[in-house]
């Protein structure tokens, strides 16, 4: 197959998870293509399939890139599937998950043109998070101390960010900075392996910005599996992050069905052959 790996213009090269990818798919014969998504001289009907993983400033072209999403996917095999990335996208899809009785983190919502007015006067928790719906790597993420000044710069924030988008506000939970959140990678919906993130983790690379190979844990994986099972499909990829909340229970931060590091560095060695065996069953199961 003519494959293309996608990424964006920061990381021209791949990040070095995807390049132990590519080279499994190399291995098998396939022929890899790295591109930037939003390259306009890129005939995308060249290619076979065409995988997303690294569009990592999305979240600063939204409308080009849903664009781009429609486009792309109507002369290419797009993965993970083009519906699939655009509910992934926009973290409403937390308030979905929680209805059908996931744990995810107790949310609160601002939509674009409202205002937090008085919300954070209410609220019982001594910090708080701030940040828009759709956003990656810790954009516009702030956290705020619930004394008075920091109702009303938590409030400023709110405002500020919802001129433009939707905004959540959560609870901090402070076990990510000890406990550390969990990024449970799933490669053709199978569950892969465990890595920790260290809190705000910056952009980076895989394998670059401070995480770190866990142990499985299976009450976590239980609540992974469960929130994968919720999706119609199999995705080819999938991350789904967790913060243990104050009773010490795994709660949802993120599914990421989009632009996920999937930390191949830290996964068993086998690791890429399973992404490289879902992606032909993929393609096989379309073709009939
Ligand atoms: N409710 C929360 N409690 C504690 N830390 C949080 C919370 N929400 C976000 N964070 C911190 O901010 C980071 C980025 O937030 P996240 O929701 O993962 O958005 P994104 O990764 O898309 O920017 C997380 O990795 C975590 O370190
Ligand atoms: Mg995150």
């Amino acid at each position: 197959m003519d494959i293309s790996l996608i990424t964006y213009d920061g990381l021209p090269d791949l990040d070095p998870d995807d390049c132990l990818l590519r080279d499994e798919l190399v291995k098998r014969g396939h022929k890899c293509h790295t591109c930037i998504w939003d390259d306009d001289s890129i005939d995308w009907s060249k290619f076979d399939v065409s995988i997303m993983r690294s569009a990592w400033d999305y979240h600063l072209k939204q409308d080009k890139f849903y664009a781009w999403i429609d486009r792309v996917s109507r002369v290419t095999k797009l993965l993970n599937p083009p519906d699939m990335m655009k509910w992934s996208s926009h973290k409403i899809y937390l308030k979905e998950l929680g209805e059908a009785g996931l744990p995810v983190i107790e949310t609160l919502w601002v939509m674009k043109g409202e205002t937090a007015g008085g919300l954070f006067d209410s609220l019982q928790w001594e910090k708080a998070i701030v940040k828009p719906a759709v956003g990656l790597a810790t954009f516009g993420v702030k956290r705020f101390m619930l004394d008075e000044q920091g109702r009303k710069d938590a409030q400023a924030h709110a405002d500020h960010l919802a001129i433009t988008g939707d905004v959540m506000i959560q609870p901090y939970l402070t076990s990510v900075e000890d406990y550390g959140e969990r990024a449970l990678a799933f490669i053709g919906g199978e569950y892969s392996h465990t890595v920790r993130k260290s809190s705000f983790q910056k952009l980076a690379p895989g394998g670059h910005a401070g995480e770190t190979s866990v142990p499985t844990d299976e009450e976590e994986v239980a609540v992974g599996r469960e929130v994968l099972k919720f999706l119609k499909n199999r995705p080819l990829y999938a991350r789904v992050d967790l913060v243990r909340d104050f009773e010490g229970k795994p709660k949802v931060l993120e599914l990421e069905l989009v632009e996920p590091s999937l930390f191949l560095q830290f996964a068993p060695p086998s690791a890429p052959a399973k992404f490289a065996d879902a992606l032909e069953r993929i393609v096989e199961l379309h073709k009939v």
